[in-house]
């Protein structure tokens, strides 16, 4: 795994005093004045006025950070830190403590404490034998749950000190991180760490350089997954029974038969019990390598496409934490059909009329478009096993990235769902915007030929991440409650290293439900503004501790001949027309 293991533990000493190499101090920031006030515009303000301290401070502290606020103008703004040295004068008790500002309490959301706790971190870690950390937590606030201060500071814990595997030094290391709250939610504790290390498992599959990846690094990595926990792997290898079962998923790996032949894997987590009350279906995107097929990728456009299966690594992770944290009360499937988009003589060509698992024809009009191919069947495959809900994942569409940005494009089929879902990765400050789903989008991705019904790219230039959506939902009937993550400008940063982003989303959305359907027994307390969302009442009660069974935490990834050098690849903007936001309308299709 990319990041060492960090011990992580509560405690409600008192702030300054605690020992250890770096404290972290969050402060908020007061409102700034209405401009039609009497009080002093903000540039001419006294900067310390500004800050709201969370604790009470030592007078010779007080005044020596007073001294540093006034010099250097901190006021509490978002993003800005103020650093103290130990003294004998100050009575630290920490080597350090960088004092970081998050700005107006209100205006506070997740992923702003998560930004900031890790730019903190980041700068600690770079000192000389730092391996000590306390961060005390911000005071919960609407927007800002006292769980997600928790799972938040785990997560920049995580993120701060992630290397991928390919990294000639491993990351830093970081021994203890101590939790200082009044309040020890334990059971959260045991979350954060979950789904920070599906979040890494994400990132260290992603990262995995191409050459050294195939459908095997996904077979290798559930298996071990499987090992000794309540999830359940099975693997279908057998080339002739994803042809005849899966075809439009085989039409795919037609391009790869020799080199890496297609895998369908199937994780399985029950709680022990055999009580589970829903069952939940994850279909993750996992084509090891896009090159684009016959119609291939023009220029860098082919660079980072072994994030392609980032899907499929979320869903691993997914399963990961599950067996991790065993919720008793949700029945939990993955399903990867897992193949490179390649190309050789029998490689998928324009034109082609192929089978699906549910029946529809589908028109080949690009080999590019081979995501969605590989999800009609995956799908189809999931709906069979009559789950309550599908939720999919994947790298799906340059459209998306032009749509929102960094952000997850979430949409679906029922918008109760969706929401849900929106809900519980904000909680986790995921970066999620909604789109919705028309008929139209259903409409445009009718085949015209006559031995067709649907086409794997939409004629007209726009709506591209919908189109590819309803393209994927085709796969179950329209009753099926499905939602889609679109996370094509999401999976990866600027400089090309994977996020890890959705784990988070799809995992608390699971947790979520299962402490919503728990009684008595709820697993998982609710982080943040999903409580709200949940659409059964829940309890209201702290939830009891989670019960943690080990889980398999190292990817069997072989180690890479030689680091890469990547060029900058922009992402392909194949849909210039930003998405209207049409209210959502029960999709209509083709039977
Ligand atoms: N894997 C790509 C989508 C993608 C693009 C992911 C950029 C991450 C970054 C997908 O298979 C693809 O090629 N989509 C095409 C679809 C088009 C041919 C209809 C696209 O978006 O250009
Ligand atoms: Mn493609
Ligand atoms: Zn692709």
């Amino acid at each position: 795994m990319g990041s060492a293991k960090t011990r992580f533990s509560f405690s409600s000493e008192k702030a300054t005093s605690i020992k250890a190499d770096g404290l972290i101090i969050p402060v908020f920031k007061k409102p700034v004045p209405q401009a039609d006030s009497k009080v002093k515009r903000p540039q001419e303000a006294d900067p310390r006025a500004s800050i709201v301290w969370p604790i009470t401070l030592d007078k010779a502290l007080k005044d020596e950070i007073e001294a540093i606020a006034l010099e250097e103008k901190f006021d509490g703004s978002k993003g800005k830190t103020l650093t103290v040295r130990q003294s004998s004068a100050n009575k630290l008790g920490a080597r350090r403590l960088v004092v970081v500002g998050l700005g107006e309490a209100d205006k506070v959301l997740p992923r702003h404490w998560e930004a900031n706790a890790h730019k903190a971190l980041a700068g600690l870690l770079g000192l000389k034998d730092f391996k000590a950390a306390a961060i005390l937590l911000p005071e919960a606030t609407e927007k800002l749950s006292a769980e997600a201060t928790v799972s938040l500071a785990v997560d920049a814990v995580f993120q701060a000190t992630y290397k991928s595997m390919e990294a000639k030094e491993p990351g830093p290391k970081l021994d203890s991180v101590i939790l200082l709250s009044a309040q020890k939610l334990e059971a959260t504790l045991q979350q954060a760490q979950a789904l920070a290390e599906a979040r890494s498992l994400v990132k260290d599959l992603v990262n995995h350089p191409s050459n050294l990846k195939s459908t095997n690094t996904l077979v290798e990595q559930a298996k071990t997954i499987g090992k000794n926990s309540a999830v359940k792997v099975n693997v279908q290898s057998s080339v002739a029974w994803i042809e005849k079962n899966m075809p439009c998923f085989f039409t795919v790996a037609k391009g790869s038969l020799a080199s890496d032949p297609p895998k369908f894997i199937t994780l399985h987590y029950a709680p022990k019990s055999g009580k589970a009350k829903k069952k939940i279906a994850i279909v993750g995107k996992s084509v090891i390598f896009d090159t684009g097929g016959y119609q291939v990728k023009p220029g860098d456009y082919m660079v980072t496409m072994k994030g392609d299966m980032t899907g499929g690594a979320v869903a691993l992770a997914t399963m990961q934490a599950m067996a991790a944290l065993q919720p008793q009360n949700i029945e939990v499937t993955a399903y990867l059909a897992a193949t490179p988009n390649k190309i050789d003589s029998d490689a998928m060509i324009p034109d082609s009329i192929v089978n699906t698992t549910c029946g529809k024809k589908v028109e080949i009009r690009h080999t590019d478009a081979e995501g969605r191919l590989t999800l009609i069947d995956a799908v189809a495959k999931a709906a069979e096993n009559k789950p309550e809900e599908i939720i999919t994942i994947a790298t799906l569409t340059g459209a998306a990235s032009v749509a929102v940005g960094s952000y997850i494009a979430l949409m679906g089929n029922n918008e109760a769902l969706r929401d849900r879902i929106a809900a519980a990765g904000r909680s986790q400050g995921e970066p999620i915007q909604t789109l919705d789903v028309t008929e139209d989008d259903f409409e445009n991705i009718k085949s015209k030929l006559d031995g067709a019904d649907i086409i794997n790219t939409s004629q007209r230039k726009n709506r591209g991440a919908q189109t590819a959506a309803a393209f994927v939902m085709s796969g179950a009937s329209d009753a099926m409650p499905m939602a889609h993550m679109d996370i094509a400008g999401a999976d990866m940063t600027p400089d090309e290293k994977a996020t890890g982003v959705s784990a988070k989303t799809v995992i608390q959305y699971l947790l979520n439900e299962d402490a919503s359907l728990g009684g008595g027994k709820s697993s998982a307390p609710k982080a943040g503004a999903a409580t709200k969302a949940s659409p059964k009442p829940a309890p209201k009660k702290a939830a009891p501790k989670a019960k943690v069974a080990k889980a398999p935490a190292t990817a069997p990834l072989k180690s890479p001949a030689k680091k890469g050098t990547a060029k900058g690849t922009p992402k392909k903007p194949s849909d210039r027309q930003p998405p209207k936001g049409k209210p959502a309308a029960a999709p209509k299709k083709k039977k």
